[in-house]
């Protein structure tokens, strides 16, 4: 007998957790992301899921109610919280920070659904959550977890570079943590197949090289930042990124991580030159190297800035779809012990 596992989506973003998943006949039923751009995305591509909102639009993860919003109760609830204030990039405030702080929301939630809790829960964040002040803020995280009726121990979390695990040429390093429902599990271990690629990486898969496109990607040779990066230019196969007053030259068959701070300018973004000049990655290149498919569409209404921002934000669909492989076939086979 088959049987359909349904999902929740916190933070949902454009849905690379809803994609990967999908890929295992998960279906979404509810998404809770309080970003109208990123929803616009989101519904564009996913338009039998509800996205949970009131009459002014859709509501932030701090005013969900299970009861009044009517969520329907889900196998997995997956949760990529946002990781500011958990990454090295930030200030490293933790759970001080207010948007640390939208973790404890995720438990809030699950204790609202009671007996119905999810099965499993997903959580995804930045690799330096498990090390930062000395461990506290993992110990934090892994206590309200039991708290709440998991089974959850270091051997859950999971880093996982897309780079070293799929086909895709991004350097990506995240945490993956799997949490299983003390009430319908024996125990919390789950096999992984978390195979490691030795494969060479192709940027030309992704990137066009030897084609041209729209005016408004290509730096012009005056400006100052094309002459930074002409100055390293090495070849045309491979990437350059711009830092605060330098340009990192990648290895061919490597694209540095894609962050969500593209969306706040265009020199955040990669860049590489190509037959017509020297340009930055356009958004779609930006998505195809996160991993998401051709069929993927912004809707018009998203502006570019916008779109950048919400690709840094994913999380690569190959890599939960690793993931997810091993959490389904543990729900199939084990669920109601
Ligand atoms: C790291 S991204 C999540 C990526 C996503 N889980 C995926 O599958 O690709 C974090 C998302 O949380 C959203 N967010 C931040 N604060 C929120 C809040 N208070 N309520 C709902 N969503 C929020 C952001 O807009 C962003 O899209």
């Amino acid at each position: 007998m088959s049987i359909t596992l349904k999902a929740g989506a916190l933070f949902s973003g454009i849905g690379g957790f809803c994609l990967g998943l999908e890929r295992y006949g998960v279906e979404t039923s509810w998404a809770v992301e309080n970003d109208p751009a990123a929803v616009a995305t989101y519904q564009r591509n996913f338009s039998s899921t509800r996205i949970v909102s009131d009459e002014h639009g859709p509501l932030s993860i701090t005013d969900i109610d299970v009861v009044r919003d009517k969520l329907e109760p889900v196998d997995i609830l997956h949760a990529g919280f946002p990781c500011q204030s958990f990454s090295t990039a930030g200030e490293r405030k933790g759970f001080a920070d207010p948007r640390g702080r939208l973790f404890y929301e995720i438990i809030r939630i699950v204790n609202q659904f009671g007996v119905d809790r999810p099965s499993v829960l997903i959580l995804e964040n930045s690799p330096y959550l498990r090390y930062g002040e000395g461990g506290e803020w993992f110990l934090e995280l892994s206590k309200e977890l039991k708290k709440a009726g998991y089974w959850f121990r270091n051997e859950n979390a999971h880093e996982v570079d897309a780079f070293d695990h799929t086909d895709l040429p991004q350097r990506r390093n995240r945490l993956f943590m799997l949490a299983f429902n003390y009430d319908r599990f024996k125990n919390g271990r789950v096999s992984l197949d978390l195979k490691h690629t030795e494969e060479v990486k192709d940027l030309a898969r992704f990137i066009d090289f030897e084609g041209a496109v729209g005016d408004e990607y290509y730096l012009s040779p005056e400006n100052r930042y094309y002459k930074m990066i002409a100055a390293k230019y090495i070849d045309r196969r491979r990437l350059y990124q711009l830092r605060k007053y330098m340009v990192r030259v990648k290895e061919p068959g490597e694209c540095p991580t894609l962050t969500a701070n593209m969306g706040l300018g265009g020199h955040n973004v990669p860049f590489l030159f190509d037959a017509k000049g020297l340009r930055r990655l356009t958004e779609y290149e930006c998505l195809s190297l996160q991993g998401f498919p051709a069929w993927f569409e912004f809707p018009p209404e998203v502006i570019r800035t916008k779109r950048y921002q919400q690709v840094g934000n994913s999380v690569v669909p190959a890599v939960v779809d690793m993931i997810g492989k091993g959490v389904v076939c543990k729900l199939k086979n084990e669920r109601d012990k």
